[in-house]
């Protein structure tokens, strides 16, 4: 039998994670902190829910990660699935996981509200829960970053071109380009077949105008961009991979047609990473298919922390 004390003293030991026999030091670190439910972070016409996850580890001017979740997914689902909690209490950041209002669970990246700056659609709620968060924790505002899968992925350049002035940086995971998913008719959380089945073909240039409309008159400095997408995609097929490396090239004023590099099997086999710029990389997952899983690390090194 084991001593009372002792046993205690090995409870300890792997809640604070510093047993190295465990291995794991992540897995037992990474939930320290709990994930919490905001209702009132300012104006939400949409009725986003909001949920935070402050780590234990908090920076003293913290960066801030807003990780966005795909269909059928909701905020406390993406903060168990990504590894976006774990990593925050290695580097110190707040985790923002907003959850769609709809049926479904699908965002909003149809309707002109929500691809307009404080247009009053879900991008404005995903603006002011940062807003928010910049000013009760007093965040760095030069260190907020946006990522998301599918659905979230496609808000990701949504609130990329929304909301320029607010992120550093964005990660795209499987995505269409901001605007792709518009709706003629004006609906909220329209599916748009013709996007998804990568039949919206057009240019750099014309990308860019659609971007660059959703926040009219701004001029300041954009996130920069890494756009994942999956070869074998039967979701938001593989054409909208480029679609949306043109979008971003077009607003930084890279030449799509001519990248500055391409890097084979990076950041693993069968991934290709082009390099058009310090704002813009794609990277093809060939074999991949919806979504292409997350590379956190990867995410460290793209928003600076790592
Ligand atoms: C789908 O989006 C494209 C633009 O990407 C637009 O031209 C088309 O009208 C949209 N389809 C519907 C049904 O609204
Ligand atoms: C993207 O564009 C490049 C350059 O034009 C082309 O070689 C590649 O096949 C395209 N990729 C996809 C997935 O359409």
């Amino acid at each position: 039998m084991i001593p009372a004390f002792l046993f205690l003293t090995l409870a300890l030991y792997a809640l604070t994670g510093s047993a190295g026999i465990l291995g794991n030091r992540n897995s037992l670190v990474a939930r320290a902190g709990s994930l919490t439910q905001i209702e009132d972070f300012g104006s939400n016409p949409t009725d986003v829910g909001m949920y935070i996850y402050v780590p234990t580890n908090l920076a003293s001017s913290p960066g801030i990660v807003v990780a966005i979740h795909y269909c059928t997914g909701t905020g406390p689902e993406y903060y168990s699935a990504t590894p976006y909690a774990t990593l925050a209490e290695e580097y110190g950041f707040i985790v923002i996981y907003p959850s769609s209002p709809y049926d479904g669970t699908c965002w909003d990246v149809s309707s002109e509200s929500t691809l307009t700056h404080n247009g009053g659609g879900n991008s404005n709620s995903i603006a002011n829960m940062v807003t928010y968060t910049i000013d009760k924790y007093n965040a760095d505002s030069s260190k907020v970053f946006v990522t998301g899968s599918s659905s979230g992925a496609m808000m990701t350049n949504v609130m990329a071109a929304t909301y320029p002035e607010l992120f550093a940086a964005g990660t795209v995971y499987s995505g269409v380009a901001a605007g792709c998913f518009y709706s003629a008719s004006n609906q909220v959380d329209a599916w748009n077949s013709s996007c998804a089945q990568g039949d919206v073909i057009t240019t750099p240039e014309h990308w860019a105008s659609i971007a660059e409309a959703m926040d009219s008159g701004y001029s300041g400095t954009r996130p920069k961009m890494q756009i994942y997408h999956g070869s074998i995609d039967t979701t938001l097929y593989p054409p909208n991979y480029n679609e949306t490396c043109k979008q971003w090239a077009g607003v930084f004023g890279y030449d799509f047609s001519a990248p500055e590099k391409k890097e084979a099997n990076t950041p693993e086999t069968n991934y290709e990473t082009t390099i058009w710029g310090d704002n813009l990389q794609g990277i093809f997952a060939t074999g991949v298919g919806h979504t292409v899983p997350i590379h956190g690390d990867k995410d460290m090194e793209w928003f600076g922390f790592a």
